[in-house]
């Protein structure tokens, strides 16, 4: 069984559609582990009645070190093959996700990379784009910049406020990261490998799921 974890910082509808699609106790893959950056987020809540592993890591006023140091020995304790950022509104350092790679998954709500950071749809509008959508990526050392696996378009319409445009995206967004996990536990995805790593490194890595 690969064991995912998903860490969050808010309301948590993109974990419930993970959760949807990868019950615990799945033989081929389940959600073992919730982590959030804030004790009050609807994310810890839904992990709670779903029966699963809700912690909470505060990320200290100025530093991070602490959080990652935290999650990363619970990660490990808990023999995690896959880590998921599903509304994780924190930046991990290089050192942190180094481990992961190929292994880390974040979904940002714009076309990237187009509208990095915050304020993905206000961003949007503001540009004047017809259209936006969402992006599952691999999570490396910087801002929304990782290789993406897969993107789903929809339209912005006349008078669309930020919040229209992020409501018309959610469910693309709960389509889209479940197929997104599936292709890379398949080993159908993987970041753009470097000299060194070769693809079969990535390809082999979740074998028989
Ligand atoms: C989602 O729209 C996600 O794409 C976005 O936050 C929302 C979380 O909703 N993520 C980011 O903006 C990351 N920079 P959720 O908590 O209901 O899944």
């Amino acid at each position: 069984t690969r064991r995912i974890a998903v860490l969050a910082s808010g309301r948590g509808s993109n974990l419930a559609a993970l959760l949807a699609a990868f019950p615990a106790g799945d033989p081929r893959a389940e959600i073992a582990l919730v982590i959030s950056n804030r004790e009050d987020a609807l994310a810890l809540d839904r992990a709670r009645e779903a029966g699963l592993e809700a912690v909470y890591i505060p990320w200290p006023r100025g530093g991070r070190a602490a959080f990652e140091a935290a999650a990363r020995e619970l990660l490990e304790a808990r023999g995690i093959d896959l880590l998921l950022l599903a509304g994780f509104m924190r930046l991990l350092s290089g050192e942190f996700v180094a481990p992961w790679r190929g292994r880390i998954l974040n979904i940002h709500p714009s076309l990237l990379p187009l509208y990095p950071g915050l304020e993905a749809q206000r961003q949007a509008l503001e540009a004047g784009a017809t259209q936006t959508g969402c992006t599952v990526h691999f999570v490396d050392a910087g801002l929304d910049s990782g290789d993406p696996v897969l993107r789903k378009t929809v339209p912005i319409l006349q008078g669309d406020t930020p919040e229209a445009v992020a409501a018309r995206l959610l469910p693309a967004e709960h389509e889209a990261y479940p197929q997104a996990v599936r292709m890379v536990l398949a080993g159908l995805a993987f970041p753009v490998p470097t000299e060194e790593e070769g693809q079969a490194e990535f390809g082999a890595a979740f074998e028989g799921v």
